[in-house]
């Protein structure tokens, strides 16, 4: 089975061929970071225009690259939520066009169950069910993968996601956008002991996350010192921020898999590049006696490739759509 993946939900526009669910064929990434780091952040208008430029180049370039040609595939997958609803849109209208004149089925994922499959694709015994961290610049949820095509959110953050906590606390800092990585990197050489940060309380749900009251504790520091001229140093900040959010993401993700009586732990999404956050709950699964999983580090951020394994499965499950398929920006993972 070869199935083709279309990625386009924030500013990578992405393409890549699969075959039999999770063996990749090829992977083509057009990435906009240089042009939005500019403005500190991505530009949904720029972003919606670049994919449309570039989404026909990464779509050849992935068929080419895998030797393939439209008539050898089995199906078009697509990311239509969640995201920037003028990015999905570009994706989504392709696929559409192209299965239709192909005469293939089209097959819609969404965004986080493709995260999820980068697993799949790094470790070839993986089965659900099992747990799931997924932490990224738009999302921070405890996963139940109940199936291939099936999940259960246990845990969601309430306010910010734990990457965009990472890049709003590395832009106070100075850091280029998208921080997170450059955190990671300055952390290498801090002391993650510096600073006492603060570990948010989220009243209700124990496995919800919050991470805006890092964040601001975070810029409120910076902003004090600076008026002080108290000049702080920004290894020990990135390190000890990394560290704060790795013991709440391994935390809450532990007392989850605990509660809940799972023996396996995935993690997954942009965050899931980060070296802290890694080997904290690799540790902490292996203390536990969990067996662990997480990509590896070249698919933890947007890519094709993520997009055609799920949509390998989203397919063997039957789940396709026809010409009425849209895009959403908001969609919970219980309701596809
Ligand atoms: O999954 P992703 O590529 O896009 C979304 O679906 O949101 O995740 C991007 C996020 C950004 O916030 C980025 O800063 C963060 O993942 N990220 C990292 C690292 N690499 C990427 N955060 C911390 N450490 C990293 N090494
Ligand atoms: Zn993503």
């Amino acid at each position: 089975m070869l199935i083709l993946g279309i990625e386009s939900s924030c500013d990578e526009t992405a393409a890549s061929v699969v075959k039999d669910c999770r063996e990749i064929r090829s992977s083509v990434i057009s990435t906009q970071i240089e042009e939005h780091k500019k403005y500190g952040g991505v530009v949904p208008e720029i972003a919606s225009r670049r994919h449309c430029e570039n989404i026909l180049g990464v779509v050849r370039k992935a068929l080419d690259d895998a030797q393939v040609t439209l008539a050898d595939l089995d199906g078009i997958a697509v990311t239509y939520a969640p995201g920037l609803i003028g990015a999905l849109l570009v994706g989504v209208s392709f696929a559409k066009a192209l299965a239709m004149s192909a005469g293939k089925p089209l097959i819609p994922v969404h965004h986080i169950a493709g995260h999820i499959a980068t697993n799949y694709l790094t470790f070839p015994e993986l089965e659900p069910p099992y747990l799931c961290l997924v932490a990224s610049g738009g999302h921070s949820h405890i996963i139940e993968v109940l199936s291939y095509t099936k999940f259960h959110v246990i845990g969601r953050t309430r306010d910010d996601a734990a990457g965009e906590c990472f890049d709003k606390c590395a832009r106070a800092m100075g850091f280029p956008y998208p921080g997170g990585v450059h955190i990671d990197n300055a952390s290498l050489s801090g002391d993650p002991k510096a600073f006492r940060l603060p570990h948010p309380a989220v009243a209700g749900n124990e496995f919800d996350f919050s991470f805006s009251g890092l964040k601001t504790n975070v810029i409120n520091l910076l902003h004090n010192s600076e008026q002080k001229g108290i000049e702080i140093n920004r290894n020990d900040l990135a390190a000890s921020l990394q560290a704060t959010i790795s013991e709440i993401l391994t935390g809450k993700t532990i007392a989850a898999a605990k509660a809940l009586g799972y023996r396996k732990v995935a993690f997954a999404g942009g965050v899931s590049a980060n070296t802290g956050v890694r080997s904290a709950l690799s540790s902490a699964c292996e203390e536990n006696g969990f067996e662990f999983y997480m990509p590896e580090k070249k698919l933890c951020g947007d890519n094709g490739a993520m997009i055609a394994c799920q949509g390998s499965y989203n397919l063997l499950a039957g789940i396709t759509a026809d010409e009425s398929l849209n895009a959403v920006a908001t969609l919970s993972m219980e309701d596809i």
